[in-house]
């Protein structure tokens, strides 16, 4: 039984899709699901461009939050292409996905990068999405606590158990980004176990108690209830499957549903 503390949240990664005025047209169909209050978080992270009108439709809406899905590390200054905290803030942003492993795999992003971003948006009170994982290379060669250990303790370095529990993490195998190949709730559940005792060991067992973890790979209708009925899954970030607002409200609808005492 999951602890009822731990509030389920629900994020759509879009990658490079959605233009702003697409990202129009999903919002407003999407955003009439919502007939009543959900027992859960839900967030959308649009490309940056269309932040903007992400933020105009969501103006007045409390049960759907925006983030981004990166950031620079620096406040300010001569990067060309990049988009401060202070940008993000100011459209409203409350959330920012940092570490996807197609920004490690593609773009070289290391983690004491990574952290130095975590620093950055903890700073502004942002919460973040720490993604974290493995490639399917490194399940095979029996590394998975290894590197999820190496993730997590450079990835948080310097930062204490008070701004930890705003971190949301996002356990990511790689290979089941995209790929349509999920891990199983058994696998999934016992690598989130694993990362919990990891945070355990870094900050005491009552913080790690309180730290979201999201799994994300391949989660559509089908599998998120059963994902996160496991004790350690707490939400879930979606890819390709929240490019629909039929399918990604169908995932909210399912996992909301499988919350005892609740009907959605
Ligand atoms: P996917 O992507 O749901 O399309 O597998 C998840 C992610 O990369 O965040």
């Amino acid at each position: 039984m999951k602890p009822s503390h731990r509030r389920p949240i629900i994020a759509a990664n879009w990658k490079m899709h959605m233009t702003p005025q697409e990202s129009i047209e999903f919002l407003r169909p999407f955003l009439r699901h919502f007939t009543r209050e959900l027992p859960l978080d839900t967030v959308i992270c649009p490309p940056y461009i269309s932040l903007p009108a992400a933020t105009e439709v969501l103006s007045d809406v409390k049960q759907v939050g925006l983030g981004a899905q990166n950031m620079s590390a620096e406040p300010a200054g001569a990067f060309t292409g990049e988009i401060s905290a202070r940008m993000l803030k100011e459209l409203n942003v409350e959330y920012v996905i940092l570490g996807h492993s197609e920004r490690r795999a593609i773009y070289g992003e290391t983690d004491a990068e990574i952290n130095r971003k975590l620093i950055t948006a903890l700073e502004v009170r942002f919460k973040p999405i720490f993604c974290i994982g493995e490639t399917l290379e490194e399940r095979d060669g029996g590394k998975v606590e290894e590197v999820l250990q190496r993730q997590l303790v450079h990835g948080l370095e310097s930062i204490g158990p008070r701004r930890v529990t705003e971190v949301v993490i996002a356990y990511e195998p790689v290979w089941a980004i995209g790929t349509g190949r999920t891990a199983t709730p058994e696998q999934a559940q016992e690598t989130h176990a694993y990362i919990r005792s990891v945070l355990s060991e870094m900050y005491g067992e009552d913080t790690a108690q309180k730290i979201r973890i999201q799994y994300g790979g391949s989660v559509k209708p089908g599998n998120a209830a059963e994902l996160l009925s496991q004790t350690d899954i707490d939400g879930a970030l979606v890819g390709g499957a929240s490019l629909e607002p039929g399918s990604f409200f169908e995932i909210i609808r399912n996992v909301a549903e499988a919350i005892p005492g609740e009907s959605a």
